[in-house]
């Protein structure tokens, strides 16, 4: 679609928006007071498309594709008998602090933690838009509506590292892990999006085999605050205290799905650690047998058909990394499925889903290029479970190449989480070490 276009569709948009966008006459000029109206509402769009369709669908009427996951239904916004029931702020209560904060469903995530006061107030008015409804003009409470989105805890390489050391020797304790079930099933959100075995939403991952992708230091940083690793993800910070993000770290450790048993066949490459040097030249050689680079970015450099490398010796443990190249099909990283179009005209496209609307499907095509479709050009599309990564690495490359790249992938790690391995902090690490030891023993 033009910019032109685009702009115009907003500009209608706003001329035919109810009186609820109106700030409430005594209210002195809008409140946005840096944006102008037009700005404020685009953004409050795009938050509910990047943080809440999902469940209540792009239109709002609680028909997103992760709906048939859910127990509870998520709520139909467009129904303005439900919506003009509710205050303004019963409503900014329920962004902010979530189903379980307001008696309701835990399945409601809080976005308190990751959106702003404003961005709240937002979407608020974006959901008397959905349903039509005017009947509860916007105040906003001056003065106290925070611009800036809450800072998370600040977590340290010190807190990291004390956490290892301390839950490589507790995480098995069996109330710790109970705990950690019911708070990822039955009180903070996580089941909404995240499958472990045949129930849960898929939003994010499947984490059936949670213990086995992903390493615990990983683990307990991301739970804490995906937001630290990874700036846009979809995954809101559900506010969990370090007893907490504990507890669900040493939940996940447990889960091995069907692989708790190393296949033999992956010996030899897990036996002698490789050479990262060596690794990092084949994973850049263009004209080498395995130009990983082609594919995959690291640190801004590369392609992006596959995953984002930069800090995947951080996040995922060795016999994930090796069962990624021996036999790339057997887990598609959340937004990478491959996904086959056959248009009208019989021509075959394939690539990488990277968005669809109402009229057209974007794809990122194997060989790099961006296309969007319009769908009434399209016949059929079907997502494959299929990796667009060749699944011929195992032949074509040695053991010992294999342990190169394993090695080169090992020390992609952010600084925070890097080399946590040695047993020792220094000094340092000893002083910004903020966990409190007893807390976590409780
Ligand atoms: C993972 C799924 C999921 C996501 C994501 C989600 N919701 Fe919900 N939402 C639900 C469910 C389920 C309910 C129903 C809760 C109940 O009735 O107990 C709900 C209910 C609501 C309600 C009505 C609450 C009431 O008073 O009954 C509002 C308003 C709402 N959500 C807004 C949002 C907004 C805004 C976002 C994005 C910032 C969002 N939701 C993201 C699942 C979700
Ligand atoms: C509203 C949906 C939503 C909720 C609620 C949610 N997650 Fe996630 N989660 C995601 C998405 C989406 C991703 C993929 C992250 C990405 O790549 O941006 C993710 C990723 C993850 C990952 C993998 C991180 C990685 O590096 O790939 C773990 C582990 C995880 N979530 C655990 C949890 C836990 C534990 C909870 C509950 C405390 C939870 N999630 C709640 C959506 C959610
Ligand atoms: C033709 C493109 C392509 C090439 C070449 C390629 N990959 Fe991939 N790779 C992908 C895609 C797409 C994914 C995501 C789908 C999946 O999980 O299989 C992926 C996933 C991965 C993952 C899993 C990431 C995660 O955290 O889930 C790793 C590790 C990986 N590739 C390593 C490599 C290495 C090492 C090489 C070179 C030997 C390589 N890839 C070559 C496309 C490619």
């Amino acid at each position: 679609m033009s910019v032109a276009l685009k702009t115009l569709i907003l500009m209608a948009w706003l001329i035919g928006m109810p009186a609820s966008w109106a700030w409430a006459d005594e209210v002195p000029p809008p409140p946005p007071s840096t944006k102008s109206a037009l700005k404020f509402a685009a953004e409050s769009e795009r938050l509910f498309q990047h943080y809440c369709a999902h469940c209540h669908g792009t239109h709002g009427e609680g028909d997103g594709y992760n709906s048939e996951f859910l127990e509870k239904d998520p709520a139909d916004l467009t129904d303005i008998e439900f919506v003009s029931k509710k205050t303004n702020d019963q409503i900014f209560r329920t962004i902010h602090q979530g189903g379980a904060g307001i008696r309701k469903s835990h399945l409601m995530p809080v976005f308190g933690n990751t959106l702003s006061e404003e961005e709240i107030w937002g979407l608020v008015a974006h959901i008397r838009k959905l349903a039509g409804d005017d009947s509860h003009p916007l105040t906003l409470p001056l003065g106290v509506m925070k611009k800036a989105r809450p800072e998370p805890i600040s977590l340290t390489r010190g807190h990291v590292k004390a956490f290892l050391q301390w839950f490589l020797k507790e995480k098995s304790k069996d109330e710790l892990v109970s705990w950690g079930r019911r708070l990822f099933e039955e009180k903070k959100s996580c089941f909404a999006c995240h499958r472990v075995g045949d129930e849960g939403g898929k939003v994010g991952p499947d984490l059936t085999r949670a213990g086995f992708d992903y390493k615990p230091e990983w683990l307990f940083a991301w739970v804490q605050n995906p937001q630290n690793m990874k700036k846009k993800t979809k995954m809101p910070n559900l506010g969990l205290r370090t007893d907490e993000a504990i507890a669900i770290t040493a939940f996940l450790s447990t889960l091995k799905g069907e692989v708790s048993e190393i296949p033999e066949e992956w010996g030899p490459y897990m036996e002698t650690a490789g050479d990262p040097k060596r690794g990092e030249a084949l994973f850049y050689d263009p004209d080498g047998k395995a130009n990983c680079v082609k594919c995959h970015w690291i640190l801004g450099k590369g392609g992006k058909v596959g995953a984002n490398l930069s800090m995947v010796g951080s996040s995922r443990t060795l016999p994930f990394l090796l069962e990624s190249i021996l036999d790339p099909t057997a887990v598609i990283t959340v937004g990478f499925s491959s996904m086959m179009v056959l248009t009208k005209e019989k021509k075959f496209i394939t690539g990488i889903k990277k968005g669809e609307d109402d009229s057209s499907l974007t794809i990122f095509t194997k060989e790099g290029k961006l296309i969007t479709i319009p769908k009434e050009r399209i016949k059929k599309f079907k997502v494959q479970k299929l990796s667009m990564m060749p699944g011929n690495y195992k032949d074509i490359l040695t053991v010992r190449e294999i342990q190169d790249l394993l090695a080169y992938l090992n020390t992609l790690q952010p600084p925070i989480l890097k080399n946590l391995g040695s047993p020792e902090l220094d000094s340092e690490e000893e002083e910004e070490r903020a966990i409190d030891i007893q807390l976590l023993r409780k």
